[in-house]
């Protein structure tokens, strides 16, 4: 019976660079969305530090990582006030510039009673960012993993991708907001992490139970990327490699707010790995972490730590998902 590593104990922590967004994120709780034409009262609004590549940042950090956060913010007070919070974290902000033309990045972000949100993105300063390749490979020395995603400028992801490649420095990619990825680049990616309508619309197969989600991962898989894990919210995640795929199951939680739940995953994972963990291993500490964010309220206030993950409860055992089965 599989069990628990204990993942407690281990080496120094992990360097890990994330090149990505940083937006304010305006959210409005409301009882449900209001549908077209009408209008609805809420019940609260606050702004909250979030952007997925600083979300993402802060999760590894929480987990123990030592991470590089590469990206741009405004010349105003949001700008301002995402530096501090990353800063709090011990994150390196170092590589993060200024933009002095354009508004820091926000979100507008609905969260209904139920805990689902839905968000719409002005990206700003997450559009002014431009990397210098050599400086970017220094900063890429010695990484464990470059983490990225569709937030900011493609052309920028491109570039990282291929600097971090050439530089020997494995590349996690979170394909968020989803958008096609040129050929050339699918080789270079050594883990991809999606959740089932990304890889619905990279592959055009449904991924929304665990058996669908792990043919739309092989597929992925097939086009040379090393590790997919596609994550399916309450159902947990399928991760897939040359060894097969497997289904994680999640706890059963009661989701407060959803937003940045993702974003934790993928943190923790990246740092399992980077600490030399098992892909399997790095997926239940990932789901162990998602589920204790969607119990607590905005992006990075809700991001566990990793003494918090720790303590939470064990999971339920994985199941070898039947590949007769789930194969085309
Ligand atoms: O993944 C959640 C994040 O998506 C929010 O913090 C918001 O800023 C958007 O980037």
């Amino acid at each position: 019976m599989e069990q628990d590593r204990d993942t407690s104990a281990r080496p120094p922590a992990p360097h890990i660079v994330v090149l990505g967004s940083l937006n304010m994120d305006l959210v409005l709780r409301v009882a449900t969305a209001p549908v077209a034409g009408e209008t609805c009262v809420g019940r609260s609004i606050s702004a909250v530090p979030g952007g997925k590549g600083a979300n993402q940042a802060v999760s590894c950090a929480r987990q123990g990582a030592r991470v590089l956060m590469i990206g741009c913010v405004g010349d105003d007070d949001h700008g301002r006030a995402m530096r501090d919070a990353l800063a709090r974290d011990g994150i390196d902000t170092s590589a993060l510039r200024t933009d002095t033309t354009l508004p820091t990045g926000t979100a507008l972000i609905l969260v209904e009673d139920n805990g689902q949100n839905r968000i719409v993105i002005i990206g700003g300063a997450n559009g002014g960012l431009q990397l210098d390749a050599s400086e970017l490979r220094a900063q890429l020395a010695g990484a464990a993993f470059l983490v990225t995603q569709f937030e900011s400028p493609m052309a920028q992801v491109e570039l990282a991708i291929m600097a971090a490649h050439e530089a020997g420095c494995p590349v996690l990619l979170n394909p968020s907001p989803v958008q096609p990825i040129a050929e050339a680049l699918w080789p270079m990616i050594d883990t991809l992490v999606l959740n089932e309508v990304e890889a619905h619309a990279l592959t055009g197969l449904s991924a929304d139970a665990p058996e669908q989600a792990a043919a739309a991962g092989r597929a992925l898989h097939a086009r040379g990327v090393r590790r997919v894990v596609v994550t399916l919210g309450a159902q947990g995640a399928v991760a897939i490699d040359a060894a097969g795929e497997r289904h994680h199951p999640a706890p059963a939680v009661r989701a407060v707010d959803t937003t940045a739940a993702g974003d934790t995953f993928l943190g923790a994972l990246a740092t399992e790995l980077a600490s030399g963990a098992s892909l399997d291993d790095a997926v239940r500490q990932g789901i162990r972490a998602g589920a204790l964010c969607v119990q607590q309220a905005g992006a990075q206030p809700s991001i566990p730590r990793r003494e918090a993950v720790l303590r939470s409860a064990p999971l339920p055992h994985l199941s070898l998902l039947p590949s007769d089965w789930t194969r085309p």
